[in-house]
């Protein structure tokens, strides 16, 4: 039987939803988790929720906006667990503002979040990778990026197609170092985000879905382990659509 290298995994916005999910798949294969997040009571306990289960799952406060408190978070952390193997950038928010109620505030607000925390996220990580010849980034953009959004504010099926972008951009930039980065593209998951939709939108929502349901957190957690393991090494640049069909890529 082959043995299990544990890895260190970086995932942001893991104190709940996607992320946290994500965060638990990882931990039970015994890999080291880090909660990059700026929840902290939620993080932390999840973190002794998963340690008193016998998992390796570390919380770090972390505001993916803010450059220092990025770039400090990822050095401690390769510093504590001997580097760097995997990236999931996860954390995000919804915006739900019509193209004309969205200020410019509300703009800079998403775009730092979904995008800008997903550009210094990696820009802190990869050089860790790039020393070790190896590594995976995953990020996770949406359905919205892809088809401009059932329901979401511009800023935000903006800020997704931004993050397919710059996975395309970073898997050739990253390639000679044999890192690999790729995205997933979920359909709405039920987590406390699309839970901000009304019960008619949602509806609306799976009107569109051919399987007519939606995303469980758990599919997209296992679609990450599996861009994250050796079966996807030849796997990068790639947005993977997860979504019971509203948009076939
Ligand atoms: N739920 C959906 O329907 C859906 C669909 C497609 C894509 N997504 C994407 O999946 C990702 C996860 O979504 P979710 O549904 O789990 O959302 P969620 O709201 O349940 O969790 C988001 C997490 O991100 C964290 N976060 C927010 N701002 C942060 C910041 N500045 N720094 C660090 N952490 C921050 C939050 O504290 C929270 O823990 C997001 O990028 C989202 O856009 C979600």
């Amino acid at each position: 039987m082959e043995l299990y290298m544990p890895r260190t995994v970086i995932i942001s916005g893991a104190s709940k939803g996607i992320g946290k999910e994500t965060a638990r798949v990882f931990a039970a294969a015994g890999d080291q988790v880090v909660v990059f997040d700026v929840d902290r009571e939620k993080g932390e306990g999840f973190c002794r929720e998963e340690k008193a289960a016998g998992r390796k799952v570390d919380f770090s406060a972390v505001d993916i906006t803010n450059t220092e408190n990025v770039r400090s978070a990822v050095e401690k952390a390769a510093n504590q667990y001997g580097g760097v193997d995997v990236l999931v950038n996860c954390a995000g928010i919804l915006d739900l503002h019509s193209f004309s109620e969205t200020t410019e505030e509300v703009w800079d607000r998403v775009m730092g979040i979904n995008l800008k925390g997903a550009f210094l996220l990696s820009q802190a990580v990869l050089p860790f990778m790039s020393k070790n010849k190896s590594g995976r980034i995953i990020n996770i953009a949406s359905s919205a990026g892809r088809t401009g959004g059932v329901k979401t504010g511009v800023s935000y099926s903006v800020s997704k197609a931004g993050i397919i972008g710059l996975t395309k951009t970073l898997a050739r930039m990253a390639a000679p170092d044999k890192v690999t980065v790729n995205c997933i593209a979920p359909g709405t998951t039920n987590t406390d985000m699309a839970r901000q939709f009304s019960s008619e939108d949602t509806e609306a929502i799976l009107r569109q879905v051919p399987l007519h349901s939606l995303v469980e957190p758990e599919d997209i957690a296992r679609a990450v382990y599996f861009l994250a393991s050796d079966s996807a090494k030849m796997i990068t640049g790639i947005c993977l659509d997860i979504n019971g069909g509203i948009y076939m890529g």
